[in-house]
This record gives C-alpha cells, structure tokens and sequence, in this order.
C-alpha cells in the first residue's frame, strides 16, 4: 500500500484486504450533534463555514479530536456543485437547503454552467489546510452529490418528501432530465479529480435519495450517471465508495459501476449483500442510526451483532444507513466510536 497514513484501516478496508477490526467513521459526523459544531455554527453561516477553509478544516478536525474515528470527511455540501453552476443556494434554520431559482425549463437548463471548477477552489484549499492539521493520522474522504440526487434539489428548490416535480420531469421531459444530468456529471467528474489532486484520500459519491425511483428509471437517471462518474475517476491508490438510500435494492447495479466500496442502508443483511458482490467490492455500513438513540447495551448487542455477522469477511467499514441526526446523543455516539476500537476480529 503506498500511503503515508500512520491508520490506514480505512483504506485497507476499503481495498478488501484484510484489518484487526473494522474501521469506523460516520456519515455527517462533522455535524450538528456536537456542541463543539454549534460553537462555531453560532458565529458564521453554513456557506461561510464551507467557503472558509480555515473554519472547514476545524469542523472536519472535531470528530476527529473529539470522536477518535478512523477517518475525517471534508466539512462542505452536496449542493455546492449545484451552487458553483448557477444555483441560488440558501440554507435555512429549521427549513433546510434552498434554491430560489428551481430548474424546470429548457431555458434553465440551459443556464446551468459546466465551467465552473474555480467558483470550487475554496474547496481544493480547505483539503489542503486539512491535509496539513491531519498530518497523516488518518484518512481524508471527500465526497460529491450524485447526479440524480442534485438534480432533485434543483428542481424541486430544495428538500421534498415525494420528489413529485422531478419525477414528473423524468417522465415527461425525460430528453431534458438527460441533459441536466450530463452537465451534472461533467461538472461532478471535474469536481471530484480536482479533489484528489489536492489530496484526499478516498472519496464518495452520495446519492441519497435513489431510492425514490423504480429499478428502470434507477437505470436510466441515476446509475448510467454514476458509472460515467465512476469511470472518469483519476482513482490510483484512492478508493472510490458509492452510496445510496436504496442500495439494498440497488446493490447488483452499483457493483456494475466498479466502484471499490459500497454503502449500504440500513434495510438489508449486511452479509448478504456482500456476498451477492463481485469480489473485491467491500461494503459499508449498515447500522440503523436510530439505534443511537437507545440505551448503551442496546448500543452495543447491535454493534456487535453486525459485527458477529460480518467476522471472517475481508471488505467491512462500519458505518450508519444514512447520516446522524443532529439530536442523537454525543455521548452515545462516543460510545459507539470506542466499543468499535476495542472490538478485534
Ligand atoms: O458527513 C459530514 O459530516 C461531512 C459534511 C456533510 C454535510 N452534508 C454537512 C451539512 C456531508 C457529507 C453532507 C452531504 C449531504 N448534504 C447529503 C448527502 C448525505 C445524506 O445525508 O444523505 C445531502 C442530501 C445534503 C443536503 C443537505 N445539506 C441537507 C438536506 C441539509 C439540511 C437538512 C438536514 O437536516 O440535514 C444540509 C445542511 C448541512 N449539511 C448541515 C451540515 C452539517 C447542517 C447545516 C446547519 O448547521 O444548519
């Protein structure tokens, strides 16, 4: 392995080769559950917060500091790709992100620019400020919003429970969803190598809200996206994680796309999926994140249950199904981090 990383059982892992235990990180572990984030979330906005690379850099250090996990994950947003190509982006306390401009016309499409990396910069510098204050410890993941997941955000103007307007321009306009989603994916491509050169060491695609579509559209607006994306990856010793909310269902796609790790929700057997994988694809996962809402030795029967479950297989990172809610208890979260640590296969 040719990486200078004093813990590298994420990437190990990651790579399918075998660790001493799983490797733990949570997604939206740089979030609102900790007070350490409020502290500073009370002083700047969000964007701020993302935009200012020394202010990112902190937030992504907290649950490395505070937490003990495995690996840091960039302190930035899905949607800054959206933003960086003509969205009017907003976040609002209580009401979550906005676009003031929706994308529902040719015309709007249109409008979306794909020459857009250096409105990202502030980005390949917040990687590297963090790079430097990690000095090696462990990994650095960064990520990007998959395609169709952002496309929902910019047709719907923000956050939906149903997805009715983007599903009704998949199904009506779908010439239109296409191109949207093209200059998406350009944008993403660029986006994500631009990331690695400045020097993250693994990277993963969100697409979050997959599992509002059938298997065929699935297909035709998500996957055929991320498997341009994925393949378009300056990958070299940096392992690529695809996630999903559907990746139950989805997982046999996903593998088409080669990516080395996939994410899964919390709905299947962890094991069963994997073993329905190519060899070589690791998983990721799959713990309910409610269950971090439940008493300690709840806590720790489900831990290790799964990790019971998962002994003997060479390809696991611990994770949730989805991101941490902001209310779920920081103590809670820390005893979760420290039974993974102690735990040894
Ligand atoms: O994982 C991390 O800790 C790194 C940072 C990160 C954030 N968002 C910070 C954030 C990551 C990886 C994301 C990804 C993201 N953003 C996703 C994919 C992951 C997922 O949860 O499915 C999505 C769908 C978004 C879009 C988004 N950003 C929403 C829906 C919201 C607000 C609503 C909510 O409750 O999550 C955000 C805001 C956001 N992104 C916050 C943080 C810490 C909260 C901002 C605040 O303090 O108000």
């Amino acid at each position: 392995m040719v990486n200078n990383l004093k813990n590298d059982l994420l990437i190990r892992a990651a790579f399918s080769q075998a660790t001493e235990r799983p490797p733990v990180w949570m997604m939206r572990q740089a979030g609102r559950f900790m007070k350490e984030y409020w502290d500073i979330k009370n002083k700047y906005s969000f964007l701020e917060m993302c935009k200012t690379p020394e202010i990112a850099a902190d937030v992504t250090m907290l649950p490395i500091d505070l937490l003990g996990v495995d690996a840091a994950i960039l302190f930035s947003d899905i949607l800054v790709t959206a933003e960086a190509m003509g969205g009017d982006l907003s976040f609002e306390q209580g009401v979550g992100p906005r676009f003031s401009n929706p994308i529902r016309s040719k015309q709007d499409a249109a409008n979306l620019s794909t020459d857009c990396l250096d409105k990202l910069q502030y980005v390949g510098d917040a990687i590297r400020v963090i790079k430097q204050r990690l000095d090696q410890q462990v990994p650095l993941i960064g990520f990007a919003g998959a395609p169709f997941t952002i496309l929902s955000y910019l047709v719907e103007g923000g956050s939906s429970k149903d997805f009715k307007l983007t599903k009704t321009l998949l199904n009506n306009q779908p010439e239109l969803a296409h191109s949207i989603l093209q200059k998406i994916a350009d944008v993403t491509v660029a986006y994500l190598n631009m990331q690695i050169e400045a020097g993250v060491n693994a990277v993963q695609l969100f697409d979050s809200w997959a599992l509002a579509l059938s298997w065929n559209d699935y297909k035709e607006f998500s996957h055929q996206y991320n498997n341009y994306i994925i393949s378009r990856l300056n990958r070299k010793d940096v392992p690529v994680i695809s996630f999903c909310k559907g990746s139950s269902v989805f997982a046999p796609l996903m593998a088409e796309t080669k990516p080395d790790v996939i994410s899964v929700d919390w709905n299947a057997d962890l094991l069963h999926i994997k073993q329905g994988l190519p060899k070589g694809i690791a998983v990721q996962g799959n713990l309910d994140p409610f269950v971090l809402y439940a008493d300690k030795p709840v806590i720790k029967k489900k831990i290790l249950d799964l990790f019971e479950r998962m002994r003997g297989e060479e390809g696991f990172i611990f994770n949730l199904g989805h991101g941490i809610m902001p209310d779920i208890p920081f103590d809670n979260v820390k005893y979760a981090v420290e039974l993974i640590k102690e735990y040894r296969y």
